[in-house]
Order: structure tokens, then sequence, then C-alpha cells
């Protein structure tokens, strides 16, 4: 099975490949009701975390704290960065790692989907386009480690993008480059892209993220209005606020063009205080500001286009995310941007759709081949507190042709474990500091013994990798070529003692 993940704030969104079709995935919640998204939520109570549909208001009480978004918390996080839960610690990606298993527990038992036991789930998963190298590294390894099988991983807006070119088509003049904005407002972050597209290639060439604003700022506008009429000025306890967030984020979602009046009703907050009634008026012009704020991180994108381009070039703004359909955003967008606003049918869905477009074999949506994509490996850096992209392979290197020697690129270093582990990937762009910045496709994981006692085993995969004084004691040596049928290999060796093995790489599938 081939699916497409977004994960989002507060939102995490799968779309199926099925012979050409995008199914959005449904999951069936705890009520039995279900819902086209997996809640991207942890809390935790009496040292016990839950996640998705596990955390349930009812089952959990009043003394549950709801943890931030695992998506938020994976903003500045280093790889064995510790959350602190409370007294505990655990590491962004141990917990990244659980919250997946969940959401794979939920597709085989609680979804649309019709999965056969030990199927596996091929996967293209987003991440936000100014997420870097690391963060991107976590995303894959915690995907994997959770059961995926994970072939891919784009920015959200060169999925959104894709979505875009399979509903609208590609320019007709396919030599030149059409450039398209992405205006995404999700729960939790804005995001403004400029895509470039050419030959179904989608590339993210300007970009602005807004990471502390999103849809779900509008409920806390909301619900603020409300307190305020009411004279209800205590502070919240953390269920509280939870559950009258959600009365907040229901009125705002039920909202279409003509509604005039929102009536809240604070009752579950305290049974001394009736609803309150606020007119949309008044809301949307609380919402102004922040909608401003998003036009003009749109606007930025444009001045960072390159040299001589401009909105002349730009065919459409493409209107996705979930908060997207709140009516002040159209109406707003459309005053300024007129007939250039085009809005996807499945706002929530775009980014996952465009995933499982590009995810599915029978498309056109391919990677660039090798010679211009780079090519590299994932090191441990700042004793393992970092993960750092090596590029063995620099883009734009060209396939040697059979007249010409292979391409050999080599390092020696003197490792620091039993175990050497490489992640080998293929990646569409380098950010200015040398890191990954766009999408990126695993290739194959290999594990190579250090340890002399280790050598005669046949596989290494799950056997503990710690560091030791006698790894330094040796020095390996990796050889890479790259040859004219465009097929690199690795040789590994030990120089110490001469121990070497060869591998020919070739991309996770
Ligand atoms: N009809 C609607 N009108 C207004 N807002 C809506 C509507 N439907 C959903 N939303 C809002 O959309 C948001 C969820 O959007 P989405 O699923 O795109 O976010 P996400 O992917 O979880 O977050 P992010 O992209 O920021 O990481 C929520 O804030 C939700 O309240
Ligand atoms: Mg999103």
């Amino acid at each position: 099975m081939h699916l497409g993940i977004d994960f989002g704030t507060t939102r995490t969104v799968v779309a199926a490949v099925d012979r050409g079709n995008y199914p959005v995935v449904n999951f069936q919640a705890k009520n039995g009701d279900f819902q086209p998204w997996f809640p991207t939520l942890i809390a935790k109570k009496e040292e016990r975390c839950f996640y998705g549909f596990d955390v349930q208001e009812a089952g959990l009480g009043d003394d549950v704290n709801f943890l931030r978004s695992p998506k938020r918390m994976l903003t500045d996080v280093g790889k064995n960065s510790l959350i602190f839960l409370e007294e505990q610690s655990i590491s962004a990606l141990d917990l990244l790692t659980e919250f997946f298993k969940n959401l794979y527990q939920a597709l085989y038992h609680k979804s649309s989907l019709k999965l056969s036991e030990g199927e596996t789930l091929e996967t293209f998963v987003s991440v936000p386009a100014n997420y870097n190298s690391h963060q991107r590294f976590i995303t894959i390894e915690a995907f994997q480690r959770a059961g995926f099988n994970v072939t891919g991983l784009l920015n959200e807006p060169t999925a959104a993008g894709i979505e875009y070119t399979y509903r609208y088509g590609l320019k007709k003049d396919s030599r030149t480059k059409d450039y398209l904005v992405i205006y995404d407002l999700g729960s939790g972050m804005f995001d403004a892209s400029v895509i470039a597209i050419k030959n179904h290639q989608h590339e993210v060439v300007a970009n602005e993220v807004i990471s502390y604003f999103g849809g779900d700022d509008f409920d806390q506008i909301l619900l603020s209005m409300a307190l305020e009429k009411s004279g209800e000025d205590r502070q919240l306890s953390d269920l509280e606020s939870y559950l009258m967030l959600k009365e907040s984020r229901l009125l705002k979602e039920s909202l279409h063009p003509n509604t005039r009046k929102i009536r809240f009703d604070l009752r579950k907050l305290n049974k001394g205080l009736e609803h309150v009634e606020i007119t949309v008026k008044e809301f949307y012009e609380h919402c102004i500001p922040l909608v401003e704020m998003t036009m003009k991180a749109m606007e930025m994108t444009i001045e960072d286009l390159p040299e001589g381009k401009s909105w002349k070039d730009v065919s459409s703004i493409y209107v996705v995310g979930g908060s997207s359909p709140l009516p002040i955003i159209p109406r707003y967008l459309r005053t300024h941007y007129r007939n250039m606003i085009k809005k996807s049918p499945y706002p929530f869905a775009s980014t996952a759709i465009g995933l499982a477009i590009g995810c599915d074999p029978e498309q056109a949506f391919k990677f660039k081949e090798i010679k211009s994509n780079y090519f590299g490996v994932w090191r441990e850096a700042e004793s393992g507190r970092k993960i750092i992209f090596d590029p063995v392979f620099s883009k734009g290197i060209t396939v040697p042709d059979k007249t010409m020697k292979p391409l050999i690129s080599l390092r020696r270093y003197h490792p620091v474990h039993n175990i050497a582990h490489f992640r080998y990937l293929e990646g569409s762009s380098l950010g200015v500091d040398g890191q990954p910045s766009g999408d990126m496709t695993p290739w194959d994981e290999i594990f190579f013994p250090v340890d002399p006692g280790l050598r005669s085993l046949d596989n290494l995969r799950g056997i503990e990798i710690k560091r030791s004084a006698e790894a330094g004691e040796h020095e390996i040596e990796e050889r890479y070529i790259y040859d004219s049928k465009g097929v690199i290999e690795v040789t590994l060796a030990d120089l110490k003692d001469g121990y070497e093995r060869t591998y020919q790489l070739r991309r996770s599938a």
C-alpha cells in the first residue's frame, strides 16, 4: 500500500493510492464516528503518555496534562534533546516514534483502509519547507522506527503544488517555468511559498513561514472575546481551556459567508454563565491583523524570487490548509489579488493528496535523476547530539559516460562506535549551510561491524550501537564509486586489519 502522510500540528492527514485515486483515509474516533484525520495530540497522566485518539477528555479527567503538539516540539530539537514532561524526560525522537506507532496501529485497526496483516506501508511524508536537516532526519527516522517504509520526503508546499498540477494540469508551454504561490494556513503555522514547476518537477524557490501563528489562534481570539463579554476573567485549567477551545473551534468551523452572529455557550465552563453573542463582523475585525500578516509573508516570498521575476510571472495563488475556508480569508485575499486566487477543493488534505500522488508508481511526478540531485550520508556530530549531512556526490555532477572513469569519493576517519551505521539519502537542494532543505529520498541503510567480534553475524540491525574506546584504534575508509550505469557502490574497509565489505546502494523501496 502506498500512502501520503501530512503530519500537521493538530491533524495528521493520510491519503492512499488506489488505482489512480487518492482517497483521504478516515479514522474511527472513540465515540465510533469516522473523521478524515488522526489527532496530533499527546497528553500525560500519572506518568503515562496518551497519543491520538486515546487522548479523550472524558477518560482522562481533571489531572490530565495536555502537551504541546509533537510537531511543535520538533522545533529546535537535537537528536537526543530531551523533552521534559514534568519530572520525566524523553527524547524527541522517542516521543515522535511512539506517536507514529499509534498512527500505524490506527491505520491497521481503526481506519477505512483495508490492510492485510504485515502489508508494507510505502510512505511519502512531508515537513515544513523551513525545517533544517536535523528535523528532517528525526521525522524520517521516527516514521521508520514506527514501522513505515519511508520512500520520500517532500516539503509541504511542494506536495500541495503537486496536488495543484494534478488538478489543473501543466502550463501548455512546458519549456518555460511556471510559478505558483502556495498559501497554506494550517492550525499551528502559516506557510507562503513560491513553487517553480517545469516538466512535472516542483521546487520551492522562495518560502516564508510564520511558525507561531495558525488557524488555532482564531479559536483563542473567539474564546477571549466570549470570556470578556461574559465578565469571566479567572485563569482556566488545562482541561477547561481544552474544552472551551474545542467549543470555539467548532463555532469557527461552522461559519459560512452569510453568518452574522455567533452564539457562544459558556455553561460548560460555569453553570452560572449564559451564552454570549458576538457579531461575525467584530470577530473578523480581530482576525484581520493576522490575515494581513499572512499577506505580508506572501509578499516577502515574491521579493525573494530569482532576479527579474515578480508577480507577473506567477500564474495563481493556490489557497490550501484547513483554516483557509474561514470566510474572511478568501474574501480578503480576493480584494487584493482578485482572479489569481484558486481554492483547493480539499483544503485540509491538499498536502496529503499531493504526497500520495508523488508516491504513486503510476504517476509522472518522479524525482529528478540522481545526476541533478545530490547524494550523501547522515552523520552524527557533537557527540551524537546533532545529525549533519555529508554530501558524497554533489548536485549537478553528470553521470560518467562509458569512456570515462567512474567518479570516486573517499572518506577516512577513526570511528567511535562498535557499529558504523550509515543512512544514505538523495535530495533536491541544499541550504546555504550545505544542509538538506528540499525534497529527499532515503536510500539504503547499512550497518558495518567495527568490532571484530560482530563480523560473523549476518544481520546487525537490532544490536545495540554503543561508544567504545577500542573502536578508535581502527581506521575506516569509505570508498564510493559512481559508474556510467548510474550505480553507486560503497566499499567500507577497516584499514587496521584489512576487513572490508562492498554494497551496492539503492533507493529504499
Ligand atoms: N471550515 C473551517 N473553517 C475555518 N477553519 C477550519 C475549518 N475546518 C477546519 N478548520 C481549521 O483548520 C485547522 C486545521 O488545519 P490543517 O489540518 O491544515 O492544520 P495542520 O496541518 O494540523 O497544521 P499545520 O499545517 O499548521 O502544521 C484547525 O485550526 C481547524 O479549526
Ligand atoms: Mg498542514
